[in-house]
């Protein structure tokens, strides 16, 4: 039975992640932690981390005693172009205290990478696994050096470090937090609150998404996977579907028809959002570990108006 410790717990995947790995591996076995303290941690065993602290994430793990890093502590990328050296610190500085504390204490290890790991220079459609990844955003820069440095672990020190390269990730549990595709889960909540949206991304600009459940499973599978299967390993490109504003919205005015779309494009998120892939290939993670993704746009949108009408009582 795994051990798993959990960096950046509350964030928008971390608070989700750990009901799914306390479910799947028993409370007592998954240890979330986080530089803010809320009500979930009352739910099982949580301790306050900033993981620049090194020696204290250090502590916290042996202590637990686990044998399993979840690093998933990050700043999102419009938030990190608001504040690129923060970014590169927390990110960088973040993720080199998880390794080496993974290292020290013989851990498995996953952190996610990001469709941000590609840029401008990268093939816009089917983009492939091995690619040109020269990213212009410092999100995308900490992402690229990540998924090297973790490569590296495994190389220099046998380390097994895996990953995934996440699309935007949709949710009617947790609300991402200043990411470039945040429209595609603050849609739903407006279409129900207020019966329109404005778009700050533009139409006809296209971007990877995918449900929570299925970013969730994901992980699991992968860090499950027989490690003799995987060619890859940081980071494997998953994808669930493609779509750009007006798609999304159509899907949602088959559920309410009376739902209307407008736009007001913000060009910082706007020129992330152009630098990044049309739709990436996942055949890897499908050929290597059996990525498989349950929900299709339509199929999502349909839970996620029911789950969030019972959640804003509307
Ligand atoms: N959803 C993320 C973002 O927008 C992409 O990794 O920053």
């Amino acid at each position: 039975m795994k051990k798993i410790m959990v960096t950046g717990a509350l964030g928008q995947i971390g608070s989700e992640l750990i009901t799914k790995l306390r479910s799947e591996y028993g409370t007592e076995n998954v240890l979330a932690t986080d530089i803010r303290h809320t009500d979930v941690a009352t739910e099982g065993p949580f301790e306050l981390l900033d993981v620049t602290d090194a020696k204290n994430m250090h502590a916290l793990a042996k202590d637990f005693g686990a044998d399993t890093m979840m690093h998933m502590a990050a700043l999102l990328s419009a938030k990190a172009e608001d504040e690129p050296l923060f970014a590169w610190n927390l990110n960088m500085g973040g993720l080199m205290n998880a390794l080496e504390v993974s290292r020290e204490l013989d851990m498995q290890f996953f952190t996610p990478s990001s469709i941000g790991a590609f840029g401008p220079s990268t093939p816009k459609k089917d983009t492939p696994q091995d690619t040109l990844q020269r990213p212009t955003t410092m999100y995308g820069v900490n992402k690229v050096a990540g998924e090297l440095l973790c490569d590296y672990y495994f190389h220099k020190f046998g380390m097994d470090t895996r990953g995934v390269r996440f699309p935007g990730l949709i949710s009617y549990v947790s609300k991402p937090g200043g990411g470039t595709t945040d429209y595609a889960v603050d849609i739903y909540y407006k279409a129900l609150e207020e019966g329109k949206y404005t778009s700050y991304i533009a139409e006809g600009t296209r971007m990877d998404m995918m449900y929570m459940p299925d970013a969730l499973q994901a992980i699991v599978d992968l860090m499950e996977a027989d490690p003799t299967k995987l060619i890859h390993r940081n980071a494997f490109n998953v994808t669930a579907m493609s779509f750009e504003p007006s798609e999304i919205a159509a899907s949602i005015k088959k559920q309410i028809p009376t739902f209307e779309m407008a736009y007001d494009v913000d060009p910082v998120r706007q020129a992330i959002a152009d630098s990044w892939p049309d739709s990436i290939d996942a055949t890897a993670a499908v050929n290597e570990w059996g990525f498989k993704a349950n929900y299709d746009l339509d199929k999502m949108t349909v839970d996620m108006l029911a789950k969030l009408k019972t959640k804003l009582n509307v």
